[in-house]
């Protein structure tokens, strides 16, 4: 995948301005660009003001959720005499997300200083970084970035000359999706069988073994350099004038049926309609956008006139029938079979439900195997009324919201494209009525 950003637009980034030079993943070229110098002015800072910084600059995590960075660092208790945790989650396998990975591959080190600052600012004297198994390449460069840091001092138990204690670990991920859940995460680096764990206690209580823990995305902490070095007020200048809940910038992954594939960094509240038509080009020639899923698998399906009203940040998501999620926009045009797409979906999450919860096991694969056969031509009017009995009984109802991810696709598909099910499960009539006659 390129980096679809014309010279000129690429000045304006943050986070990818330096994507694709090969000279930035080494420590030289990277401090050529200003690398650890926003570390070094953190070291000789008091934790609780970085964290009032990061509150003030409206950042908020990048993995899915949303939730206020500043406020989870907030629940740590710096000199509560325990061992805190950072760790980094860098698990990356939600279906049509891929910006973690360039990040690791072309910054490793913004990711190694985001997180030798966010472990500062939380009292943490070690950051993990749980890195997607199959990420060969990323692991392979941030290993070398940390080999690079503790080498020139940056990293270690007198950390750039300041008598401060921090080390950046990388530990390759088993390769399951469910380990990017955050508690599966903190077991599989624990090295046991990546299950959540029911919350309560909350990592910030009781996390990796057993000490208070946060656990932030790739692109969150890779943000968090650039804040300090320029200043909350200076983050909250990216966003809607009218929005100030959403601030900063935003990778968002691009794949499906659309002429530019990639990854493309914006401004949060950038129009959706002219990131689809202009920067990515627009549908493939002779097709039309169909149905758009902005947020990686886990979030509502949006029709093409949803997406075209959505300004691309929390709320405007929200307000046009989705959510941001993770940022992978996955797009499906006129010429798919959209309910093998979801069903595809679904094959996906069943595949990767780690069966602990029984709505979760047997939900998935339920809802699998109705969505095939109506796929096959085999499907019933009262299939879609039974899928979404079973998306009720699903959701909200889990140790954690791989469940929900699973009947997300499937009820916003039947809500928006009802027309698409009907048409399957009708084909298979007019198939057999003949046949009876006969
Ligand atoms: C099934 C499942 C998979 C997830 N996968 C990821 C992932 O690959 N990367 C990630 O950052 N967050 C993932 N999350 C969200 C994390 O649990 C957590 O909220 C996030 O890492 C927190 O970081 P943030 O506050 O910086 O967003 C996943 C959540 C669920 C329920």
């Amino acid at each position: 995948m390129g980096f679809p950003h014309t010279p000129h637009e690429r000045e304006s980034l943050v986070l990818s301005k330096h994507f694709g030079e090969q000279e930035a993943i080494g420590l030289d070229g990277w401090r050529k660009r200003g690398g650890y110098v926003a570390l070094e002015k953190a070291l000789r800072m008091e934790p609780a003001e970085i964290v009032q910084i990061v509150k003030d600059s409206g950042l908020r995590g990048r993995g899915g959720a949303g939730f206020p960075t500043g406020l989870k660092w907030s629940f740590m208790k710096p000199g509560d005499g325990k061992q805190h945790y950072l760790a980094c989650n860098a698990d990356e396998s939600e279906p049509g997300t891929f910006k973690d990975r360039e990040i690791m591959r072309w910054t490793p080190h913004a990711l190694v200083e985001g997180c030798a600052i966010g472990a500062y600012a939380i009292g943490a004297t070690v950051a993990y970084v749980y890195i997607r198994g199959e990420y060969t390449e990323a692991m392979e460069k941030m290993n070398a970035a940390c080999k690079e840091a503790y080498a020139a001092g940056i990293l270690g138990t007198n950390a750039m000359g300041t008598g401060k204690t921090v080390h950046v670990y990388v530990h390759k991920g088993a390769g399951a999706y469910i380990c990017g859940e955050e508690t599966a995460m903190m077991n599989s680096l624990e090295g046991r069988r990546g299950n959540p764990r029911i919350k309560p206690p909350f990592p910030a209580v009781s996390g990796l073994f057993g000490m208070p823990t946060t656990i932030n995305n790739v692109e969150t902490l890779a943000a968090v350099p650039h804040i300090l070095n320029n200043g909350a007020d200076w983050y909250k200048t990216f966003g809607r004038a009218d929005n100030p809940k959403s601030t900063g910038t935003k990778l968002f992954s691009v794949c499906g049926n659309i002429a530019k594939p990639g990854n493309y960094e914006v401004a949060l509240g950038f129009p959706f309609k002219d990131f689809l038509y202009d920067l990515c080009g627009g549908p493939l020639p002779g097709r039309q956008f169909k149905a758009i899923i902005p947020g990686g698998i886990s979030v509502p399906i949006q029709t093409r006139e949803e997406a075209e009203n959505s300004p691309m940040d929390y709320e405007g998501f929200v307000a046009n029938g989705t959510m941001l999620g993770s940022g992978g926009v996955i797009i499906i045009d006129d010429a798919q079979n959209l309910v093998k797409q979801i069903a595809r979906a679904a094959r996906f999450f069943a595949h990767e439900s780690c069966a602990q919860c029984t709505q979760c096991r047997e939900g998935t694969a339920w809802t699998t195997k109705i969505l095939e056969r109506i796929v096959a031509g085999d499907g019933t009017h009262e299939d879609l009324d039974t899928l979404l009995e079973i998306a009720d009984n699903m959701t909200g109802k889990t140790i954690c919201v791989l469940s929900d991810s699973c009947a997300t696709p499937v009820v916003s598909g039947i809500q928006k494209f009802r027309p698409d099910f009907e048409a399957l499960i009708k084909r298979k009539k007019v198939h057999m009525v003949p046949a009876q006659v006969a």
